[in-house]
């Protein structure tokens, strides 16, 4: 088959170098110049290295190729994924023009094209949005008409940010949406090579399970959050709590981690979006409402355990360290670490900040604090430090770092540290939900 991803972002390059591995010719097409010369020339435009391997992989054997004629790329294929963003406005509403855009350019190269296409709706899109939006538009644009000149389906992406490759190879589950049983067929027979569970379902109802997803997930982080804020004050370690918890095979043990909230492209989106949507049905989410603002004070719970060590922040040299939404990613987008760098700034904090990978797109956020070049050079001084991501890197920090701080005061805002090898290496150990481990 000939595959098209529009959208050479996460999902359009994780969806097409994992067609590609299944022997399929994919074209990537976005209207972004430098995204389409860096895949042409194997890298990706973020930090995901696996898929940037596979990436180069494709590229040379010529089996995946970029381009910003989107038109043409539609045209030369057979099945075209719509995965372009659809990020949050300030109302909470996404912005589907992105969408719209990538339905209208289909829709053009749907009339000038001979024989059957599939189109799929991959972007996160709130339940209704193919079928009232997309559907029209491509039927518009091409004079045809769904189900029975081309054929239109939802098939919603739950790939994590740092194991893309590995997520879209080995998916949880497939759902397949659609309005007609030969779209849903030819996206069936496409996926057959993967062996994960399929579900088939209308558009609708496709695009309501990727919400109820995130929705969970972000219900079981502000719950770990919720319990974590209370166990702190009783003096209860909350992930001892928490991964007995865990243990009961109703709950699970994954997304239950106390921590400073949750960020990146996806969860605190949808969560608003869906919110959002049932405002407009005239219901009142308060689940959702209240897991988003449990959400927004997390950090806070972070520069508290700070000013309780420090005895106020003013004028004290704090080291931030881990930018991106979650270590391994240079992904910026919701990151904890606004909220918490501007709520030091705003208690008179001096802050450095680190991250390996992230911090290029973080200036842009935030470009008047200090950074630094290291985690060891934003440790030196400091009077405390507090890590906002879970990069492997920072576990590997001991005596020599912490001896160059001015107080040895680590404060775990993602509990991944080890507590007795920070106390080894000479440091005062704090970890959100959990308070001093002395
Ligand atoms: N990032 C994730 O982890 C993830 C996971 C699951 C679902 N999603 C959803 O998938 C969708 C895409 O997310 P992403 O993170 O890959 O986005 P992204 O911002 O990384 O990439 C989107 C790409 O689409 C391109 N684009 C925009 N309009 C276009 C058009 N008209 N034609 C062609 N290209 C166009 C942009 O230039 C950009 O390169 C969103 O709806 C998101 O919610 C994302």
């Amino acid at each position: 088959m000939r595959i098209c991803v529009l959208g050479a972002g996460y999902v359009g390059l994780a969806t097409g170098v994992m067609f590609g591995e299944l022997c399929h010719e994919v074209i990537c097409a976005d209207i972004d110049r430098t995204r389409v010369r860096a895949v042409n020339s194997g890298r990706l435009p973020f930090y995901e290295p696996p898929l940037e391997r596979e990436l180069r992989k494709l590229v040379r054997s010529g089996s995946l190729k970029a381009t910003e004629d989107v038109e043409w790329a539609v045209g030369e294929s057979d099945i075209i994924f719509i995965c372009v963003q659809t990020p949050s406005m300030p109302s909470g509403r996404i912005d589907i023009r992105p969408v719209k855009s990538a339905s209208r350019n289909v829709g053009r190269a749907l009339k000038k094209s001979q024989g059957y296409k599939l189109v799929v709706v991959k972007s996160t899109v709130v339940p209704g949005t193919t079928d009232s939006v997309v559907k029209p538009l491509l039927e518009a644009g091409s004079n045809k008409k769904a189900g029975k000149d081309f054929g239109l389906c939802m098939n919603p992406e739950f790939l994590q940010e740092g194991s893309a490759l590995k997520d879209s190879i080995e998916p949880s589950r497939i759902v397949v949406g659609s309005g007609d049983e030969r779209s849903a067929k030819i996206l069936l027979d496409l996926y057959k090579p993967v062996k994960s569970p399929k579900i088939r379902t209308d558009l609708r109802t496709a695009e309501m399970i990727k919400y109820a997803s995130n929705a969970f997930l972000a219900t079981k982080i502000s719950y770990s959050n919720e319990i974590a804020n209370i166990c702190v004050r009783l003096g209860i370690d909350s992930q001892k709590v928490l991964e007995a918890v865990g243990m009961d095979p109703r709950i699970g043990p994954r997304f239950l981690k106390p921590g400073l909230g949750f960020g990146g492209s996806c969860l605190p989106k949808d969560v608003k979006a869906l919110k959002d949507r049932a405002k407009q049905l005239g219901y009142n989410p308060r689940l959702l409402s209240t897991l988003l603002a449990i959400n927004s004070i997390q950090p806070s719970e972070g520069v508290r355990l700070l000013e309780m060590e420090l005895g106020g922040l003013s004028g004290k040299k704090i080291a931030v360290l881990g930018l991106a939404f979650k270590g391994g990613v240079d992904d910026v987008r919701e990151t904890r670490a606004l909220p918490l760098v501007m709520e030091l700034l705003g208690k008179g904090a001096v802050v450095t900040a680190f991250d390996p990978m992230a911090m290029a797109n973080f200036i842009r956020l935030m470009p008047t604090i200090r950074y630094a070049s290291s985690a060891a050079e934003c440790l030196n001084g400091a009077d405390a430090c507090i890590v906002q991501a879970d990069w492997p890197e920072f576990k590997k920090l001991g005596r020599k770092e912490f001896s160059s701080m001015k107080h040895p005061i680590v404060v775990d805002g993602r509990r991944f540290l080890d507590p007795e090898s920070v106390r080894r290496a000479g440091a005062k150990y704090l970890g959100i939900g959990f308070g001093s481990a002395e």
